[in-house]
């Protein structure tokens, strides 16, 4: 049994999503659109419009009485676990007797339609004694109000001591906003009771087991009785790892209680107002630099507002500490982390998962320092960066892989070249500029593990050329000398990003496949499908596997009951899990048949070759479909489960020390702006973007996520605001006041590439997690925002973000004055 023919294939190739045309022609069926059951019921929350409160009264009865409702539940009524909670058992479903934020359920109603049920709920009479929220992070210091005793801190060497003999101290401090998830399909789940008092659910969530594990605590069920499938979603974004818990235990509850089907959907602004968003940070920043631009030592303090309810808090607050160094080498240093408990919608993940925050912290230091010593912030970086690392598997065929989007979406095209120069640099230590290591010292993060796979020194090298970025920074500066009104930016940053949970036990993949005697496979893993192409990579693999094209593999909805205990698709691991356990079950199967082959052939198993849609056996040649139909007849089984486990990792969360990541993924970009300095109003003009996917499964569905996650992380840092008010109700809770990016906010000019290399770790074909990584190089935007503010004046923007137009103008006003 061979394996070179079967890794060729279908790996690799720039398929379009499996979904593409279901997608775009509307055919593609979420929760919302699976056909109403007979009798099914729609819900809808009553909200708390107070932040802070006790609940004095709940008159329900004009909403019992309202035209179309079935049944009315408070908390009382709830037949098991009040909680949807994923971690601390702090979160009710229904509000009990206190009230934590504006948004809050109180109380759940079941009706007719979505329509009855929405109207009846706005019917209710209820009084709260409202209380003095907590809003903001003075506020909650000043009451001690936080998850965990005190803040966490990691540290590495002497701060105070580096801090001291450095040449060049900056200091300074950054506020950072939330932000919405804003997925296109909002919240929902179905809920079907079955003959046995067992439920089904259909929910849009990236944690189906999850989902399971909360509908059997609040039904007081087993979890063999209840059964979550999810055939997709429209979009996540880590906004449905936990959120979605509280529609589907409501859809369960009801289910329960009436014997019908149940279903709920949040419209957009409840969807806002109810559910946990990015969460917002501040960061205090004391940082030493040599006379030569190296850092030698940063302290930071990072504030983080979390919500009422712990949520996913903890580890998010964790991720920001373990990207607080990003690309750099740092000698001495030490983060402090406050997660603050406050009235306000319960944070949670978003894409990066607290790493973009802490991210955003240091390349605010390295750009406020390059801002001080009046160096190019490009080199800065670079003279600050970990040691590239020698050693790894030896490259494979260099190629670059690139894609162009233009402002017409239909011309995206991927091309696929042979080119030396692509790979040439990487596994060499660069000379002059990489390497932030000083002679002997180690090469290590602030939490202790060994920088081995650092990618980025000859990454940078390659996109400051083929951007052109001294070039254009020098052409630049000649521009905005010439132009008063109108001010160009221009600015490059790194992204390192570690892959894992790191929550150790999560870090693990089931697969159940099953051969076909007509030669067809079934492939379902535990990973969910949120538009980010999972599916498509792993039915790749499984194709590859079998040595078949990709449409012999159909894909299949997650389905608790045909795979168990899953994680969430989350930490960008649901390729490097998935694809690994999927390769595990079809690598059983097909020894099996090799084997099975092998004795009818009179030939050795590994003889036998699955490769172009064919098995050959020695001289024998015969359709996959055929040889599936032969063992089958030889009564061999033709279906396997697999399982995959991340080796290697291990971390003590408390203590701040192991190696929390299996691997590092890399990526960088140069984004260059234009602002106006009369109203803040800003354009993206260009972006060129380098990321490492190691040997993509799919280039065209990598370059997606790279475009995409790139466009949301410049949303983030420029347009999307969150405004709470002083009663600590949130005032942007529909597009019209909260701004995503759209389609013509992506870069006129957008070029990404591929840094096509292998993974040095034994991934999945040697592949690199992407779902996350990209959105980070959105700091370049602000970044660049922050450079063209930089040449209205003499002084240091110190940009906040969201660098809203108003941001930027209140910025140029600084710099000038
Ligand atoms: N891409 C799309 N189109 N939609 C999404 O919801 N979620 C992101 C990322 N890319 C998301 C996406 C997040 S937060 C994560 S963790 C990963 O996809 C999850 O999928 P993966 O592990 O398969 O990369
Ligand atoms: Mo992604 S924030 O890990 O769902």
């Amino acid at each position: 049994m061979k394996d070179e023919a079967a890794v060729t294939g279908a790996v690799g190739r720039g398929l379009a999503h499996d979904s593409a045309r279901l997608h775009v022609t509307g055919a593609a069926r979420y929760v919302d659109d699976v056909p109403m059951p007979a009798g099914c019921l729609s819900l809808a929350f009553g909200l708390s419009e107070v932040a802070r409160g006790r609940i004095l009264a709940m008159d329900l009865e004009a909403v019992r009485a309202a035209p179309g409702v079935v049944a009315v539940m408070v908390a009382a009524d709830l037949p098991g676990a009040n909680d949807v909670s994923p971690s601390a058992h702090d979160e009710p479903l229904l509000a009990e007797g206190e009230v934590f934020y504006a948004g809050q359920p109180l109380f759940l109603v079941a009706a007719e339609s979505h329509l009855a049920a929405r109207a009846a709920v706005r019917r209710a009479l209820v009084k709260i004694e409202a209380m003095e929220p907590i809003l903001t992070v003075e506020q909650a210091l000043a009451a001690e109000s936080r998850f965990e005793d005190g803040p966490r801190v990691y540290s590495k060497g002497d701060v105070e001591a580096a801090l001291e003999e450095a040449a060049h101290v900056i200091e300074g401090r950054v506020e950072i906003g939330g932000q919405e998830h804003f997925y296109l399909e909002g919240q929902a789940a179905l809920a079907l009771p079955q003959e046995d008092g067992g439920v089904v659910v259909q929910s849009s969530t990236q944690h189906p087991t999850e989902i399971q594990h909360k509908v059997a605590e609040a039904l007081g069920l087993a979890m063999h009785d209840v059964r979550v499938e999810v055939r997709r979603m429209g979009g996540g974004f880590g906004g449905k790892e936990s959120q979605g818990n509280a529609l589907a235990v409501a859809c369960a509850v009801i289910a329960a209680r009436t014997g019908r089907p149940a279903k709920m959907r949040y419209d957009r602004d409840d969807d806002m107002i109810v559910t946990g968003k990015r969460h917002d940070i501040r960061v205090e920043y004391r940082a030493g630099f040599d006379a030569r631009g190296r850092i030698l030592g940063v302290d930071f303090t990072h504030y983080m507002r979390c919500g009422w309810a712990q949520d996913l808090s903890l580890p998010v607050a964790d991720r920001a500490m373990l990207h607080a160094d990003n690309a750099y080498l740092l000698p001495a240093t030490r983060i402090t982390s406050h997660r603050l408990k406050t009235h306000t919608q319960s944070a949670t993940a978003f894409r990066g998962f607290g790493g973009p925050q802490g991210m955003a912290g240091i390349e605010r230091v390295m750009d406020h320092a390059a801002h001080v010593l009046g160096v190019d912030p490009a080199e800065l970086r670079q003279r600050n960066y970990y040691a590239e690392s020698a050693g790894g598997p030896a490259p494979r065929t260099p190629r670059s892989i690139s894609g162009q989007m233009k402002r017409d979406p239909r011309d995206v095209e991927i091309a696929v070249s042979g080119d030396a120069a692509s790979r040439g640099a990487v596994g060499a230590v660069p000379s002059e500029r990489g390497g932030g290591v000083p002679s002997g010292g180690e090469n290590t993060t602030p939490y202790g593990m060994k920088v081995k796979d650092f990618e980025l020194g000859a990454m940078t090298e390659r996109l400051l050329e083929t951007s052109d970025y001294a070039a254009r920074r020098a052409e630049i500066a000649r521009w905005n000398a010439a132009n008063r009104v109108l001010k160009r930016g221009i600015a490059f940053s790194p992204v390192k990003f570690g892959i894992s949970f790191t929550l150790t036990h999560l870090n693990q993949a089931g697969a159940l496949v099953h051969v076909y005697q007509d030669g067809t496979i079934a492939m379902n893993h535990g990973g969910t499908e949120m538009g980010q192409g999972l599916f498509q990579k792993v039915a790749q693999v499984a194709a590859a596997r079998f040595g078949v094209e990709p449409e012999v593999v159909r894909i299949t909805a997650t389905d608790t009951g045909k795979v168990p205990n899953t994680s969430a698709t989350a930490a960008s691991s649901g390729s490097d899990l998935n694809g690994m356990a999927v390769k595990a079950a079809c690598d059983t199967i097909r020894e099996r048949m090799a084997e099975c082959l092998a004795g009818l052939f009179k030939a050795r198993p590994s003889e036998v070759v699955f490769a172009d849609g064919l098995v050959r056996v020695g001289a024998e040649e015969m359709s996959f479909a055929s040889a599936a139909k032969l063992v089958y007849e030889n009564r061999v089984s033709l279906s396997a489960t697999g399982f995959y486990k991340t080796p290697e990792i291990r971390w003590d969360r408390i203590k701040g020390q192991g190696r929390p990541f299996f691997y590092f993924a890399h990526g960088c970009a140069v984004s260059e702006v234009v602002i106006d300095t009369l109203t803040g109003e800003n354009r993206i003009l260009r972006a060129d973007i380098l990321h490492d996917c190691g040997a993509s499964l799919n280039p065209a569905l990598d370059i997606g996520q790279i475009e995409g996650g790139f466009v949301q992380g410049a949303g983030w840092l420029t347009t999307e605001e969150l405004v709470w008010d002083g009663e600590g109700r949130l005032r942007t809770h529909a597009p019209a006041t909260y701004k995503i990016p759209c389609a013509s906010d992506a870069p006129d000019v957008f070029n990404v590439a591929l840094w096509d290399g292998e993974n040095r770790e034994e991934t999945i074909y040697r592949s690199k997690a992407v779902g996350e990584p990209p959105f980070m190089l959105g700091i370049s935007v602000w970044l660049a925002l922050s450079d063209a503010v930089a040449a209205c004046g003499p002084g240091y923007p110190a940009l906040d973000a969201p660098a809203t137009a108003e941001r930027v103008l209140a910025a140029v006003r600084r710099v000038q004055a």
